[in-house]
């Protein structure tokens, strides 16, 4: 999440306060390493087979926000995803295979890594 200092107050990008570190003492926090601890985690294999990432920047984030709205919404509509993956921004475009993987997630398929290459990038 991209943070922003406005008024000596820090804010993530969507202009919520963000939260301090200090904060978070005693309280357990889930990283992109972690999500895949015991192998890849489903949104993982999704992204793989939707070839979602171009540069991969924003990657991290997307899939961590994505993981948050299939945990409080495990079958959210196109709109609930837009407004969920809002404030994490892809400066190559990604979106629609981000919607797409998340979808994919959501309808309880399981995604085929394997066939990675051979999906279209559009
Ligand atoms: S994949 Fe390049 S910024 Fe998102």
């Amino acid at each position: 999440m991209i943070e922003l200092v406005v008024n000596q107050t820090r804010r993530r990008f969507d202009g919520d306060p963000a939260t301090p570190l200090a904060d978070l003492k005693g309280k357990s926090i889930t990283t992109i390493e972690g999500l895949g601890a015991k192998g890849l985690h489903p949104l993982q294999a999704a992204w793989i087979e939707h070839a979602v990432p171009q540069c991969g920047y924003c990657q991290s984030g997307q899939i961590m926000q994505a993981a948050s709205l299939l945990q409080s919404k495990p079958h959210p509509s196109d709109s609930e995803i837009d407004s969920a993956m809002a404030s994490n921004l892809c400066r190559c475009g990604t979106y629609p295979r981000i919607r797409a993987a998340i979808r994919l997630v959501a309808s309880g398929r399981k995604a085929a890594p394997a066939n990675a290459a051979k999906q279209d990038r559009s």
